[in-house]
């Protein structure tokens, strides 16, 4: 099949890779949420050689993440796994979850139900990053994203960017705190959560 392709992957890989190589130190498993093209899959963990990586998706989407492993062929990325981040999760070991702009994607409540989710079945110092464009105290950091914001919600009224303080807050109450938020390029942003 041709291999999905969202520009979006090339441009913002290396900055997420910067990132990871501050957290992601020691041999671990990431399970990474709605993996999309699976570029990025296909990548970073390419420059993670100590991690295991776990792709995961909506069942519709592996068919593309699984053209680009084969051709990716990494010894450190499992095949991805079907997996709805607001649904019940299956059973599987990780140390850390990574995300890359899902958030905005996935409506408020299916949000809070993956973050519920995952602080649950994080292990204690389990990581959880998140990658995309966020509001801080209810207003846009830039024109594009309130641009964005309003395609998104054209497309689909459940969807939109997400309020920092309202993903913190969803958090905590699942047993994770702050412990870094990144400035990215083009109005993005890595929040670094770790569960106590
Ligand atoms: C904007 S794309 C980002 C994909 C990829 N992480 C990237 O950075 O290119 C959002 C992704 O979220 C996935 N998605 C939407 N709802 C989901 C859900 N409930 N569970 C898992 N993935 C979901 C979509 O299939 C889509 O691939």
């Amino acid at each position: 099949m041709d291999k999905p392709y969202a520009p979006s992957c090339d441009n913002n890989r290396g900055p997420i890779l910067a990132v990871l190589q501050q957290y992601f130190t020691a041999p671990a498993t990431v399970l990474e949420l709605g993996s999309g093209t699976g570029q990025h899959a296909a990548w970073l963990p390419a420059h993670l050689p100590h991690l295991t990586w776990q792709p995961s998706e909506l069942a519709d989407n592996l068919p593309g993440i699984r053209a680009w492993l084969n051709d990716a062929a990494l010894p450190n990325v499992a095949a991805p796994i079907p997996l709805d981040m607001a649904a019940p999760w299956p059973a599987l070991d990780f140390d850390h979850l990574f995300s890359v702009n899902t958030f905005h994607i996935l409506a408020a409540d299916e949000v809070a139900r993956a973050i519920a989710t995952g602080g649950a079945r994080l292990p204690a110092g389990g990581l959880f990053v998140v990658y995309g464009p966020f509001n801080y105290d209810g207003d846009f950091t830039s024109d594009s994203n309130a641009r964005f914001d309003g395609w998104l919600r054209a497309r689909n009224p459940a969807s939109g960017l997400r309020d920092q303080g309202w993903v913190v807050e969803q958090m905590q109450t699942a047993g994770l705190t702050l412990i870094a938020d990144h400035a990215m390029p083009a109005n993005n942003r890595t929040l670094v959560f770790r569960k106590a």
